[in-house]
């Protein structure tokens, strides 16, 4: 493990901060993105419970947030979530891992948007983290920096070393959160659901159109969060124009509540899209014929531990 961490570093130290925003065009649909969170928080070693996905306002600015129920995380592996180049998920109890390349949180939020705070309590500790390209343009980074910092599980700071001194100091002036008070106010508002632990993420700075207004429509639908008609002409394949007066197109492509409620064969975590649950929809029970079909790719004996 130390060698990989070495070659990681090696790694992170040489990425371009324009690397954030080239790796998140993977996602050519913002719902993809989303599910990166979702499945990040319904992974086995999480293990949530719930997941709420909102629309919020900070200081005037709208946000996404996400939070979950499940384990959270410790300071060490808040940094890797927020690095490139880890992933140690395994199967638990059977139940395979979606995540196994390292990348879904951070191709994930930075399309979203431009800037990210994750707050995360675990049984024993609470941690901040932010990965923000604003953050990275002001100071003029050659690298991406991480911001991580550690809070003791009393109000009281628990005083670690400078460079996490430095990291709040940045967070504070950088985030959206201005104080610690304000912070810590985050962190509390995971520990009121009932697990007590989970994961908080606030994503700001939310990518926008060519003409401005963001990529969601939260107006249309109290309950749900949409894609625009202009969006969805903008961002689909031009190579297939599109014939407005006979294509049909999906709910589960413009609306993330429809989107959200296919999402996983097997659902065991419920969703709340603002507030309300998504119920979901077993593909398999609601199509009228059925054929199963079992595929095994030809080369999975060669390539042991190739998860398709
Ligand atoms: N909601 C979450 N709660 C706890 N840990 C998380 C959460 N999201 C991400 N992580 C941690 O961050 C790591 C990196 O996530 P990600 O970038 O999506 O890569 P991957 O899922 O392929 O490991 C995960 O392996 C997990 O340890
Ligand atoms: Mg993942």
């Amino acid at each position: 493990p130390y060698l990989l961490t070495e070659h990681n570093t090696w790694l992170q130290n040489r990425l371009s901060p324009k690397f954030l925003h080239t790796n998140s065009t993977s996602h050519t649909w913002p719902f993809s993105a989303i599910a990166e969170l979702i499945d990040n928080a319904y992974d086995p070693d999480v293990s949530a419970k719930r997941f709420w996905i909102d629309k919020t306002v900070v200081k005037d600015e709208v946000c996404l947030s996400f939070m979950d129920n499940g384990n959270g995380l410790d300071h060490e592996t808040m940094h890797k979530m927020l690095s490139f180049g880890y992933s140690d998920k395994i199967a638990l109890n059977g139940l395979e891992p979606i995540g196994i390349y390292g990348n879904g949180f951070k191709s994930g939020s930075m399309r979203l948007g431009k800037d990210a705070i994750v707050f995360s309590k675990s049984k024993t500790v609470s941690c901040i983290g932010m990965l923000s390209q604003t953050y990275l343009e002001m100071i003029d980074a050659k690298q991406i920096i991480v911001l991580c910092h550690l809070f003791s599980l009393t109000i009281s700071l628990l005083s670690v070393n400078e460079d996490q001194e430095a990291s709040l100091r940045d967070i504070l002036q950088y985030s959206l959160f201005k104080s610690q008070v304000e912070l810590l106010a985050e962190i509390d508002a995971i520990s009121s659901s009932t697990a007590k632990t989970g994961t908080r993420i606030i994503i700001w700075n939310l990518r926008r159109t060519s003409t401005g207004s963001t990529e969601f429509d939260f107006g249309t639908d109290r309950y749900d969060i949409r894609i625009p008609s202009e969006v969805y002409e903008e961002l689909s394949d031009p190579s297939q124009p599109l014939n407005r007066a006979t294509s049909y197109v999906p709910e589960s492509v413009v609306s993330l509540r429809a989107y959200c409620s296919i999402l996983y064969l097997k659902p065991r975590m419920q969703v709340m899209v603002r507030g309300q649950k998504v119920k979901s929809q077993l593909i398999a029970k609601s199509l009228a014929y059925i054929r199963k079909d079992y595929y095994k790719p030809m080369f999975l004996d060669q390539q042991n531990g190739f998860h398709s």
